[in-house]
């Protein structure tokens, strides 16, 4: 894949994936899609997760009281899982985490349209963005951190603009 992923048509479409699409990927899906409605850019941010436990539910509330304490709307968000059937649809699909990355992989998505989503982070640390669910509000706010520092790079990538 080249650096900067070039459209004529369409705008670029993008996955962001986790495992259960109620605390990780659905922060960085308000993220993203608030930053590109400040830009006006034309991209499409989709969130899902691997498993399918929670569909049709909104977000973790701790994801959503971190998200509205810094001014995000997080009240829209319904949970989605990642199938095969979309495996293609995206120009880039994000991962997490390793785990979600190999689990994309083994449902079909192509290699080169596969990342991690701290590949764009400037900080990347072990490259993960870790699973907060099971511990404190500590770690939903380092997942925020994570995304906030990320976003611009992401969307940089898939429009070729450096904002
Ligand atoms: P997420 O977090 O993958 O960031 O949405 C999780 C949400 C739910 C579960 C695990 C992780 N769960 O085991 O139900």
């Amino acid at each position: 894949m080249d650096d900067t992923m070039q459209h004529t048509g369409p705008g670029p479409r993008v996955a962001v994936v986790c495992l259960g699409n109620i605390c990780r990927s659905p922060m960085a899906d308000v993220v993203l899609n608030a930053r590109l409605a400040e830009a006006g850019a034309d991209v499409v941010v989709h969130s899902f997760g691997t498993a399918s436990w929670h569909v049709g539910k909104p977000m973790d509330e701790r994801s959503a009281a971190t998200l509205s304490a810094r001014g995000y709307d997080a009240t829209q968000h319904r949970a989605s899982h990642f199938t095969a059937a979309h495996a293609g649809a995206y120009d880039l699909v994000l991962a997490m985490d390793e785990a979600n990355h190999a689990d994309l992989l083994a449902i079909g998505v192509p290699a080169d349209r596969l990342r991690r989503f701290r590949d764009f982070d400037p900080e990347p640390g072990d490259g993960n963005v870790p699973d907060p669910y099971y511990g404190g509000e500590e770690g939903f706010h380092d997942v925020l951190a994570m995304i906030e520092r990320s976003a611009d790079a992401i969307l940089a990538h898939v429009t070729g603009v450096r904002r």
